[in-house]
């Protein structure tokens, strides 16, 4: 599931635990309790897709919109990308099966070039998921130094760095959108090597971080900034005065959406949520590409991408090039749709960006499985964040808008938004005024 894990049952573990001779695994299963029980009894997680229909997907006999895949600009839909795929076949077969150290097919190149062009950085690198990237790339990069990590950083980056702390490393953590609290903590360290690591677009809330603030803090210090745009990527790029939107052009990711430059970041981005392909890159110097070729796992010892993904790749830069805009146009306005209704109805998101994820927190986090229920009975899928997923203050769920979900869907959504908030309790967005 794509958000974050928010308890660490290992790191929980008490004395008191240990005396009782509460093994380990016990620990990991009561921390998931709520979610095992939400698999169990709701039709909306764990679900299989019998069959889809552009943004309709089809659960047994039951049809819903779905508002919870991430392609956000209906690459995955788009017939001049599915066309794309069968000429790449014919010339390449279905699968490179060499690591790229071995043998990359040219394709690779094509694509990081490509990339390294949008993204207006100094060069990039494939690798199959950010996943691989994380657990590979990090540990390199931290050194046995200090890992400064985002208390909120996806579950992925969290394992990457764990994994670096098995090298050697030391993970600390600050602050959630906080650069003050990494600012203090960076002062207070002394390691050869230390790295920062968080999320761009985050995928709970929806929002950005403020890079700029965080880039000044680490390169005041000396730090490296390691960020992770798997949101943003595809969905807000560079700004301009002729931009259709304030999503800005190209979709070239949260650096040249910031107008920051990439003097000391390190930014991390997937095709597998706007571009609906399998592969992920880091954009990085190339004395940093070439270490990364012989440093990192995945280069060395993983399967690559199917030629399909490679295809739908390729394709999907030709198509940005085209049309990337205008579909990016037309996710701003349904994602606006759906943001004005739950402002309206005095329903409080997380969501301040306008960026296409929209998570609603609920007032009772035990009424995740209802509210899960009558969601799917009305015909609408989303992604339900449970405990330990989100903190239980903000158990809930997560509405994603892509190009291709139809006007009908949105008001489909935003009428089935009005009846859910009379009948079950949802945070207020004079809650949150009230607190302030
Ligand atoms: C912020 C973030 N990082 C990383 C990932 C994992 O990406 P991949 O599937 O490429 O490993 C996700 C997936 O949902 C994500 O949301």
């Amino acid at each position: 599931m794509p958000i974050s894990f928010f308890v660490d049952p290992l790191r929980e573990s008490r004395p008191r635990d240990a005396a009782r001779g509460d093994r380990w695994i016990d620990r990991w299963l009561a921390a998931c309790a709520d979610l095992a029980e939400l698999k169990r009894s709701n039709p909306m997680t764990d679900a299989v897709i019998d069959a889809i229909d552009g943004r309709m997907i089809r659960i047994g006999d039951k049809w819903l919109a779905d508002f919870a895949s991430c392609n956000y600009l209906g690459f995955d839909l788009d017939s001049e990308i599915i066309e794309a795929i069968p000429e790449y076949l014919r010339r390449w077969g279905t699968h490179p099966s060499w690591s790229r150290l071995l043998g990359s097919p040219v394709l690779y190149e094509q694509i990081e070039d490509r990339l390294t062009e949008l993204l207006g950085c100094e060069d990039s690198l494939i690798l199959p998921t950010i996943t691989h990237i994380h657990m590979s790339v990090i540990p390199v990069l931290a050194a046995g130094g200090t890992i400064f990590l985002d208390s909120r950083a996806h579950k992925t980056i969290y394992d990457g760095c764990q994994l670096a702390r098995a090298r050697g490393a030391t993970v600390k953590r600050f602050a959630f959108e906080d650069p003050d609290d990494l600012d203090r903590q960076l002062r207070d360290d002394r390691a050869h090597t230390r790295i920062v690591c968080m999320d761009g677009v985050n995928s709970i809330t929806g929002n950005a971080p403020d890079l700029a603030a965080f880039a000044r803090v680490t390169r005041r210090h000396g730090a490296l900034l390691y960020v992770d745009d798997a949101h943003g990527f595809g969905v807000i790029g560079e700004r301009s005065p002729d931009e259709l939107s304030p999503y800005g052009c190209r979709g070239s990711s949260i650096v040249r959406h910031l107008d920051e430059t990439y003097e000391g970041i390190v930014l991390v981005g997937g095709f597998s949520k706007a571009y609906s392909s399998l592969a992920a890159f880091i954009a990085c110097p190339t004395p940093l590409k070439e270490l990364l070729k012989t440093a990192a796992p995945p280069y060395l010892y993983s399967g690559p991408p199917p030629v399909a993904s490679l295809a739908t790749t390729l394709a999907g830069f030709d198509v940005n090039d085209r049309r990337g805009d205008a579909l990016r146009q037309t996710l701003y306005r349904r994602t606006i749709r759906v943001l004005d209704t739950l402002h309206r109805l005095g329903v409080r998101t997380l969501n301040h960006s306008g960026f296409p994820i929209i998570e609603v927190p609920l007032s009772d986090h035990h009424d995740i499985g209802a509210v899960g229920r009558f969601l799917f009975e009305h015909g609408i899928y989303v992604t339900l964040a449970a405990y330990p997923l989100v903190p239980k203050d903000e158990v809930g769920f997560r509405i994603q808008v892509t190009a291709a979900n139809g006007d009908d869907e949105i008001e489909q959504l935003c009428d089935v938004l009005g009846l859910l908030s009379q009948r079950f309790a949802l945070q207020r967005e004079d809650d949150l005024r009230e607190a302030a």
